[in-house]
């Protein structure tokens, strides 16, 4: 069977983009900024989506493409004769289905509050009622089950019509719309009374707030934002022709993702302080912020509901992206079809996200960080501050290693086309300091995670 191909070089940047572009940038970088001081940790972020973000990405297609395979095949397909590499792909599913067993709840929530503002059940309510509204969401389990399963039926629907009919399709139209959405947004927050409390947090750098952990939540959020390591991105490689040169697309994906997560941060934190919400308020932080924004506003019910359709944008094209990771898994490791490949990920997705929303209610008796933690941090921890960095380390080792690819094939790979290549004289960096840069954050970052 011909692996099929995207219809244009525009729908492979918009739908990768699609694909890094998502609740990361807009509830999980907001939110973990927040909680980790604001403008240094915004800095230190900046710096590691430059000098780990960058090279890891042009790694994952590079595979990719150079395979013709999914994460699960592609070690495989690469490795020198006798090596076994190939546990990785394993691992890489893992790492996809824990991504979605708390994505998909959270895109929920988003659908759950498009639909509120539309039918302006949000309006009127104080910022103290906002913030008990979302208690009452996250407390509802069958309120969470519903949207959750609107967000796992209607994705897996999506990849089963194909690369791209479907997913290609879907995702170029609701990139552009959020590109611009968010634009509008954040001109309009930074102008609210009192949002010049929030852009100090959020610009100006206060180095004595940053701390170990919070380097270390840096280095996962620039990797969870480029969805990294779990061979999210790789897949997209695969489909990838050979007319340009990987380094230029990864620079561009790089742009527009850091784009919308610091126009999202604008707009959380100006509208956030101009608020009185507590910047630390963890993962509830967009949900108790924007309808106080919307309520203020002449229209803010259309307006909010508007906002919170483009956001479902962002979070549905992350999902869609990944569960064509998932759907392709089977596919090419057992040779399904896509439509049952499709259909059976749908119904095992739908149980696997069961303990994230349980957590907020019937499970919440289980603390795993201690005191108001709750399943939905747990998954997130094992999947941003150990797969990703860690997985991002196989594809980087698979790269530069004479037992894995190795350093001739990688760069033969991602200089073939057209435009920007990825430059030799950074050999030993990629291949002693960045994995050195990479072991000491994480190390550190454990040591001080649960001092
Ligand atoms: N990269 C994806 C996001 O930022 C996972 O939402």
């Amino acid at each position: 069977m011909e692996r099929e191909k995207f219809g244009s070089r525009l729908g492979f940047i918009l739908i990768s983009a699609g694909c890094a572009i998502g609740l990361g940038n807009v509830w999980r970088f907001p939110f973990i900024t927040g909680q980790n001081g604001g403008a240094a940790f915004v800095l230190v972020y900046l710096v590691f989506l430059v000098i780990m973000g960058l090279p890891i990405m042009t790694m994952e297609f590079a595979v990719g493409r150079g395979s013709q395979k999914s994460a699960i095949r592609s070690f495989h397909e690469l490795q020198p004769k006798g090596k076994n590499w190939g546990w990785f792909g394993y691992v890489a599913v893992v790492g996809n289905y824990l991504l979605m067993m708390f994505y998909t709840t959270v895109a929920g929530w988003i659908l759950y509050y498009f639909v509120t503002s539309l039918t302006g059940g949000l309006a009127g309510k104080t910022p103290d009622e906002v913030g008990a509204f979302f208690g009452g969401v996250t407390a509802d389990p069958w309120l969470q089950m519903l949207f959750m399963a609107i967000v796992t039926v209607g994705c897996f629907a999506i990849c089963s019509t194909g690369l791209k009919k479907g997913v290609e399709k879907v995702t170029k139209f609701m990139m552009l719309a959020l590109l611009a959405v968010v634009v509008v947004l954040a001109v309009w927050c930074v102008t609210l009374p009192g949002a010049g409390d929030g852009l100090n947090f959020y610009l100006v750098p206060d180095f004595s707030k940053l701390t170990y952990a919070g380097v270390f939540a840096a280095m996962g959020q620039a990797f969870f934002t480029l969805s990294l390591g779990v061979g999210s991105m790789a897949i997209f490689g695969s489909y990838l022709s050979k007319e340009r040169a990987l380094a230029g697309e990864v620079v561009r994906i790089t742009i527009l993702d850091t784009f919308v997560a610091l126009m999202a941060g604008l707009i959380i934190f100006s509208a956030g302080f101009a608020y009185g919400v507590d910047e630390a308020a963890g993962p509830g932080l967009l949900f108790v912020v924007l309808p106080n924004v919307f309520n203020d506003l002449p229209g803010g019910n259309i307006l909010g509901a508007l906002f919170f359709l483009f956001m479902s944008f962002a979070a549905l094209s992350t999902v869609i992206a990944v569960f064509e990771n998932i759907v392709s898994f089977m596919m090419d490791l057992r040779g399904w079809s896509r439509k049952k490949s499709s259909w059976i990920n749908c119904a095992l997705m739908f149980v696997l996200a069961l303990p994230c929303l349980l957590g907020f209610n019937v499970l919440s008796g289980f603390a795993p960080f201690g005191e108001g933690s709750v399943v939905l941090d747990l998954e997130d921890f094992i999947l941003s501050n150990n797969l990703l960095p860690l997985g991002s380390l196989v594809y980087l080792f698979f790269c530069t290693l004479k037992s894995g690819w190795g350093w001739d094939n990688f760069m033969l790979e991602a200089n073939t086309g057209k435009g920007l290549r990825f430059p030799k004289q950074i050999r030993v960096y990629v291949t002693y300091i960045l994995p050195l840069i990479m072991l000491y954050v994480f190390i550190q970052g454990y040591i001080n995670f649960f001092a």
